[in-house]
């Protein structure tokens, strides 16, 4: 196991916790705003941590833009004063009167949102003008992932202009996600991405030569935020979220991104030896995301063996060298999917030169802060 992660003393950490390697952490957001060159080419997804700590260092790292995906998150990183928030998700029903109050209750940011249908657009607009006040609504394309969002095109443009006609919503560009793109051969992804712009560039001259401004496209996760990032992209802001923080799965898929480093961990401890060759941690999956499948939802850090079971409280191991662990025996687990990991802890501890020095609040893991 990397020496970095290893605690001098974790006789009063709590079990199973989070923990967040401060150092790391701080590596993985320069070496973010490496890769992009300029931080304002930046709009970091903040649902991977949750966490007001990590946005203010990436504010020190001089990241002014945010994207999330839920009004809690919003309203956190208003709370954080960042100047420019995009909630990127549609706002439909009463999220609409939510999404309102946001940008009443927090005048030091700019709030944006998405939408892809004329429903939403006309939802969000009667909401804004019965509160007096405007936002920018981007417009979420479909570049192949099929999960929100309307295909570039003529359709595409007339959702545009509907945008630009309506009250209260001014339009704020293109919604640009592509989170199928997940090719391991960086030359493979870079292929497609290059392929799926073709048809939203055409479709932003459309909206040009129509006189509507486009004032941002923003493109890409983890893995294609690099892409995108290299090309001469007026208006472009990149928006990974994961690599802050970074895990098993894409530490292992993405190796072209190998400079940024897993920063966070779990601690668990052994509860049980139930046969001579089983051994049971405290990691069961409302610890560690499971969405991965069983037994690979966590690498556990120089413990051998196969995971066998998982429950809500459980990870049982199967191991010749059971003998070797005790009940109360410390071991790190890495998740394979961070995000969704972070969300299952009220907060984690943080670690800096092998101590405990602080406790953040995973803050926006609740669905209602205020709003
Ligand atoms: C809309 C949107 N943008 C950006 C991201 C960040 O992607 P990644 O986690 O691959 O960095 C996600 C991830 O779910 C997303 O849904």
């Amino acid at each position: 196991m990397n020496a970095d992660y290893l605690l001098k003393d974790s006789s009063q950490v709590f079990s199973p916790s989070l923990l967040f390697y401060k150092t790391l952490l701080a590596r993985n957001i320069a070496n973010l705003v490496k890769r992009v060159g300029d931080p304002a080419r930046l709009r970091p997804h903040v649902k991977t941590h949750k966490t007001r700590q990590i946005v203010k260092m990436e504010q020190a790292a001089g990241i002014t833009k945010q994207k999330c995906a839920t009004i809690a998150e919003a309203e956190m990183l208003g709370q954080c004063e960042v100047p420019d928030i995009l909630l990127s998700y549609p706002m439909v029903g009463p999220n609409c009167t939510r999404f309102a109050q946001l940008v009443k209750k927090y005048p030091a940011s700019k709030f944006s949102c998405l939408e892809d249908h004329a429903l939403g657009i006309q939802q969000l607009s009667a909401a804004l003008t019965k509160a007096s006040v405007q936002a920018e609504v981007l417009l979420d394309i479909d570049v192949g992932q099929h999960r929100t969002g309307i295909a570039p095109g003529a359709a595409a443009q007339k959702l545009y202009e509907m945008i630009a006609r309506s009250p209260g919503l001014k339009p704020g560009g293109l919604h640009v996600y592509d989170g199928h793109n997940h090719q391991h051969p960086p030359e493979e992804r870079k292929a497609a991405v290059e392929k799926m712009l073709g048809p939203v560039l055409e479709l932003r001259d459309g909206l040009t030569k129509a006189g509507l401004p486009v004032p941002r496209m923003v493109c890409g996760g983890t893995p294609t935020f690099p892409v995108f990032a290299s090309m001469d992209l007026a208006g472009v802001e990149c928006s990974p979220g994961t690599c802050v923080l970074n895990d098993v799965n894409y530490g292992t898929w993405f190796q072209d991104l190998n400079e940024f480093t897993p920063a966070a961990l779990l601690l668990t401890r052994v509860i049980s030896r139930p046969t001579p060759t089983r051994v049971t941690f405290d990691l069961g999956y409302k610890a560690v995301a499971s969405d991965p499948p069983a037994g690979k939802r966590c690498v556990l850090l120089d413990v051998q063996g196969e995971q066998v079971l998982q429950n809500e409280e459980h990870l049982v191991v199967e191991t010749p060298d059971a003998e070797k662990y005790k009940p109360g025996d410390v071991a790190y687990a890495m998740p394979a999917h961070v995000c969704p990991t972070c969300a299952l802890h009220q907060f984690a501890y943080v670690v800096e030169n092998g101590q405990v020095v602080d406790k953040w609040e995973i803050a926006s893991r609740d669905r209602v802060l205020t709003v």
